[in-house]
């Protein structure tokens, strides 16, 4: 493999090898113990709500906050005793401002690009060409105080394609976006894997996770409850989601081994009246279903099959849904505070 800015990495193999990771804030173990590998050449998902611990363990593997137990290495590289190498092997990007507000967008790139060492001719060429390729060329002179999230977004990630790092982080790079960005985004990063580098991205969205990871870990309270291919963990979830809801509530038992018996699943009660959840890999069974229903006189008040939602998968994975401190917090709230931190 050929990198942009000709670093090479030392272990083919592994781009992020992360034992036991712990860290701890006053009594709260943000992170508790996480395991990663990611193999160099693919794109690794960490998935989980927030206050997961996502960003703490991206920040510890990305040198800027020491782990309070574990170890990580990337590309062999080890995060504490060799830092000066590791920097020099990655790219973090997301939830992180690094330009200057007061300048252009143009004028920020064609200072990153400085600094790695291109000619100012090259320099000016590199940067109208992301601006082009992030759809900014029309903002190209307007400070970045004047830039909306997700415009700053697209250029942060414009400036981490400039080196082209062998590791790019990405913390939750399409939160808040809308789809055309979001979609945009998504081409960007495959099209940095195809040219060689190793990205970990962090998210909350099931859907991004599947369309963009090799593999992926969901985290939950600081640990790592399920890892594998994105069709391994599909097929703990299912690729849809039922939901019914019954119109006699006395009729909830019934209806509930009903579902588990034509799916072959595990249904969840839900603490709101009458309300059934389940997994389901095959939405055509809902026929069955609800054939099965009306044969044993269950009358339904509601019917619905969805994707499966995040809440779903911790649901399914973990036996508790998403917290309810997580939902209330909102993401632009927490994403100020891992900034201030
Ligand atoms: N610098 C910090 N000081 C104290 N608590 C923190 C700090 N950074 C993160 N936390 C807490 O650690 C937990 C994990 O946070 P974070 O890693 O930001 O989660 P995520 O990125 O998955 O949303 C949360 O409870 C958060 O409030
Ligand atoms: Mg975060």
């Amino acid at each position: 493999m050929e990198y942009k800015n000709g670093k090479k990495p030392n272990n083919g193999d592994w781009a992020v090898e992360a034992n036991g990771l712990v860290k701890v804030f006053g009594d709260n173990k943000a992170v508790d113990g996480v395991n990663l590998n990611v193999k160099a050449g693919s794109i690794y998902g960490v998935l989980g709500p927030n206050g997961a611990g996502k960003t703490t363990t991206i920040r510890m593997l990305a040198t800027l906050l020491r782990p309070d137990a574990g170890s990580a290495r990337i590309f062999g590289h080890d995060v504490q005793k060799e830092s000066q190498i590791v920097r020099q092997l990655i790219g973090v990007t997301g939830q992180y401002a690094s330009v200057d507000e007061s300048l252009s967008a143009t004028e920020n790139l064609i200072i990153f690009s400085r600094l790695l060492g291109l000619g100012r001719a090259e320099a000016r060429k590199k940067a109208a060409d992301l601006l082009e390729e992030f759809g900014l060329t029309e903002a190209a002179k307007r400070p970045l105080k004047n830039f909306s999230g997700g415009m700053r977004r697209r250029l942060d990630l414009a400036a981490s394609l400039i080196a082209q790092p062998p590791l790019i982080f990405l913390d939750e790079p399409t939160t808040g976006l809308d789809p055309r960005t979001r979609a945009q985004m998504w081409d960007t990063i495959r099209r940095l894997v195809s040219t060689g580098s190793t990205v970990l991205l962090t998210t909350q969205y099931l859907d991004e996770a599947d369309q963009l990871a090799d593999r992926i870990a969901v985290i939950d309270r600081g640990h790592v409850v399920a890892e594998g291919t994105v069709d391994e963990l599909k097929q703990s979830v299912g690729t849809s989601s039922l939901q019914l809801r019954v119109l006699d509530p006395s009729d909830i038992e019934m209806a509930r081994q009903t579902v588990e018996h034509v799916l072959g699943v595990q249904a969840t009660l839900s603490s709101e009246a009458a309300k059934i959840t389940a997994p389901m890999a095959n939405a055509d069974l809902v026929t069955d279903l609800l054939i099965a229903l009306r044969e044993k006189g269950i009358t339904l008040s509601e019917v619905s099959v969805q994707k499966p939602t995040l809440d779903e998968v911790f649901l399914t994975i973990t036996g508790h849904g998403v917290e309810e401190k997580a939902k209330e917090t909102g993401t632009e709230t927490k994403r100020a505070e891992a900034v201030n931190v």
